[in-house]
C-alpha cells in the first residue's frame, strides 16, 4: 500500500488502455453519465475538467453543447491522447495542459461556469483534495456547480478482491485507513483490467473539506451503483457487483 510507483507513471503506462470514444469502462456505465446528467442543461459553458484524463468526458460534455472545455491532468500521456483526439477531431475549444491539479495555477481564464473532477479526489491525500476544492471554489462563477466523482468509501471493505473491480484495503479498516493508498482495479467489458487507486477517505472528509474550502451549501449526493439497465445490457459483466455501491457523486454549487 505504498506509493512506490507514482500515479503519473501508471497513467503514463496504461493511456492506451484508457483512450476511447465509447463506453468501454465499468465506469463508464456507472458514473460518468450520471456526472454529465447532473451538471444539467451545459450549453454554451465553460468547463473545466480537473484530473482530466485523455479527455473522454470533456469530449463528452462539447457533444452536449459546452461552449469550451479547459482540462488539466499529471499524465504527459494522457494529455497528449486528450490532444491527439481532439485534433483529429477538430475540437477548437478543448485545450488541455499537464500539471498536478493540486497546485497548477495557469488557468487560461479568471472564471468557470461549471467543474468537474471525475475519479481524481481518490489519488489526492485529504489535505491536496481540500487544495484543489478551494481553487475550484475560487474559479467557478456564482450560479456555477461543481460535480465529482470518487470510488465508494465503503466498497474495498464489502467486497473481494475480484473482477471487475475493486481496491486492496490490506488490513486497515474503514475508520483507520485514512490518507492509506488502496490499489484496485478496475475492468473494461472487453475483459481488460486497468490498474486505479484510492487514497481512502471517509464521508465525513468530503463534506469537511468542501467546507473549509468554501462551499457552503449542501451539497447533492448519489450513491451509484449497478442498475437494471445494466443488468440487461451485458449479466455476465455488471451482476457480480449488483446490490454493491460502487461510486459516489457530489454536486455543490458556489452561491457567491
Ligand atoms: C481514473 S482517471 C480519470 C480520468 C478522467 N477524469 C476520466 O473520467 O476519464 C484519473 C486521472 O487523474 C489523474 N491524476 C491523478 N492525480 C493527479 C493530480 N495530482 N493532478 C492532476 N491529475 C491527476 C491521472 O493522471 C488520471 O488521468
Amino acid at each position: 500500500m505504498n506509493q512506490a510507483v507514482s500515479t503519473e507513471a501508471i497513467y503514463n503506462k496504461q493511456a492506451n488502455s484508457w483512450s476511447r470514444s465509447e463506453k468501454i469502462l465499468l465506469s463508464d456505465f456507472t458514473a460518468r453519465p450520471r456526472v454529465i446528467e447532473e451538471l444539467g442543461d451545459i450549453s454554451g459553458a465553460s468547463i473545466l475538467d480537473m484530473g482530466c484524463g485523455e479527455g473522454y468526458v470533456s469530449r463528452m460534455l462539447l457533444d452536449r453543447g459546452a461552449n469550451s472545455i479547459f482540462g488539466v491532468d499529471a499524465s504527459s500521456e494522457m494529455i497528449a491522447q486528450a490532444r491527439e483526439t481532439a485534433s483529429l477531431n477538430n475540437l477548437t475549444n478543448a485545450s488541455y495542459a499537464v500539471g498536478n491539479a493540486v497546485s497548477y495555477s495557469s488557468f487560461p481564464q479568471e472564471t468557470f461556469d461549471q467543474a468537474i473532477a471525475v475519479f481524481l479526489f481518490n489519488y489526492l491525500t485529504i489535505e491536496e483534495m481540500t487544495k484543489v476544492m478551494s481553487r475550484v471554489r475560487s474559479l467557478l462563477k456564482k450560479g456555477g456547480s461543481f460535480v465529482f466523482t470518487v470510488p465508494h468509501p465503503c466498497l474495498p471493505f464489502m467486497r473481494e478482491e475480484t473482477p471487475p473491480f475493486y481496491f486492496q484495503h490490506g488490513d486497515t479498516s474503514y475508520l483507520d485507513g485514512i490518507d492509506q493508498t488502496f490499489e484496485g482495479k478496475i475492468w473494461r467489458r472487453d475483459g481488460k483490467p486497468v490498474s486505479v487507486r484510492c487514497v481512502h477517505k471517509n464521508f465525513s472528509h468530503y463534506f469537511a473539506a468542501l467546507a473549509q474550502a468554501g462551499f457552503n451549501t449542501l451539497p447533492i449526493v448519489r450513491e451509484l451503483s449497478v442498475t437494471q439497465e445494466h443488468l440487461d445490457l451485458d449479466p455476465d459483466f455488471f451482476t457480480p457487483l449488483a446490490g454493491y455501491p460502487l461510486h459516489v457523486l457530489f454536486k455543490v454549487q458556489a452561491n457567491d
